[in-house]
């Protein structure tokens, strides 16, 4: 496997390293298009690609790569993410396969894997409709947790009890949600890049009407097309949506990547976008915004350079 032109491959012992991540329970794959784990569906390929089975096994993965100095990507939903053409020269490792939810007596125990839909699935069987305010986000719940996703009223760290994550000497470490530093779209978490391993969520707000909120995003977002999400953050009092929108951008375009005509703030891959077209439309409804309003908007998903 040779590194692509530009991009960093740390000297290890390749074949010792594989051959202790063989060792673990998972599944482990080489060259893996990126194309495939992310819900805006652009990226080259990961070096290494691994998901694995049960926590211990994450946990075991993440110890490894820091061991070797291997560059890691912890990929939940990848509904938030923005892949480099050239791909990622370490490793992704997916929590894809590291669900369970455990409902108990007004909280429930979720893995980081398990898809926010289907959480709301299983605590809307059980009459509970407080976590509704978190209808149509496609995120897994680690990731959720990272960028404290939810909507201006509320948000997923508003409900959280405890979070396990795996401290950076490779301990797991039990957070209550006063440690974890939420704030609009940030968390200690995502800042300190602590990889989540599962999470206790209060099960005791206020309930939500999870048709009215999924009718709402979907007459108001592109929610069939390929996206990240809305790609800048709100200014403070602001919306990024309405100054986009306001500047004239809703369609605009860059090859296969264009300003969704519905929402200002989501880029659409209209079938083959590359991250190069929608890094460069980043940048010029940036700078128009800036020409229009003075102030520079900020990045809501985060891109990964190759
Ligand atoms: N607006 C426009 N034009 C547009 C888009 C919006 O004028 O093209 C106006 C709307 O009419 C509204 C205001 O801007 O008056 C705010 O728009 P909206 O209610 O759609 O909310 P938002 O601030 O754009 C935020 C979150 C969304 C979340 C919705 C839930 C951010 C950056 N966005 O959107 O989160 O779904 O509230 O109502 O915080 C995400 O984080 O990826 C995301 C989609």
């Amino acid at each position: 496997m040779l590194p692509e032109k530009g991009t960093f491959l740390p000297r290890i012992d390749q074949s010792a390293f594989t051959k202790e991540l063989c060792a673990l329970r998972g599944n482990l794959r080489f060259e893996e298009p990126l194309v495939c784990h992310t819900t805006i569906g652009v990226g080259g390929k990961a070096a290494f690609f691994f998901s694995p089975e049960r926590p211990h096994a994450l946990v075991e993965t993440i110890r490894c790569c820091r061991r070797y100095g291997y560059p890691y990507l912890l990929l939940g939903a990848g509904s938030n993410l923005l892949f480099s053409d050239c791909g990622y020269p370490g490793l992704i490792i997916s929590t894809e396969q590291l669900r369970g939810i455990t409902l108990a007596e007004g909280s429930v125990q979720v893995f980081a894997g398990e898809p926010l839909p289907a959480l709301l699935n299983t605590v809307n069987r059980a009459g509970i409709r407080s976590l509704n305010f978190l209808a149509g986000i496609p995120g897994s719940l680690g990731g959720a947790i990272a960028m404290n996703t939810g909507i201006p009223q509320r948000t997923i760290g508003d409900t959280i009890e405890e979070v396990a994550v795996l401290n950076p000497h490779g301990e797991v470490m039990v957070l209550k949600a006063k440690d974890c530093g939420f704030s609009y779209r940030q968390s200690r978490i995502l800042e300190q890049r602590l990889p989540v391993l599962w999470a206790r969520l209060r099960l005791d707000g206020r309930p939500y009407d999870r048709g009215e909120i999924l009718t709402h995003r979907r007459a108001s977002q592109p929610l069939s097309a390929l996206s990240a999400g809305c790609v800048f953050k709100n200014p403070r009092g602001l919306s990024a949506g309405r100054m986009i929108d306001k500047a004239g951008l809703k369609g605009l375009s860059v090859g296969m990547a264009k300003v969704s005509e519905k929402h200002a703030n989501f880029i659409v891959n209209l079938g083959g976008a590359r991250c190069a077209e929608i890094r460069k439309l980043i940048d010029i409804v940036r700078q128009k915004v800036y020409k229009s309003f003075r102030i520079l908007l900020e990045l809501e998903i985060e891109v990964i350079d190759g």
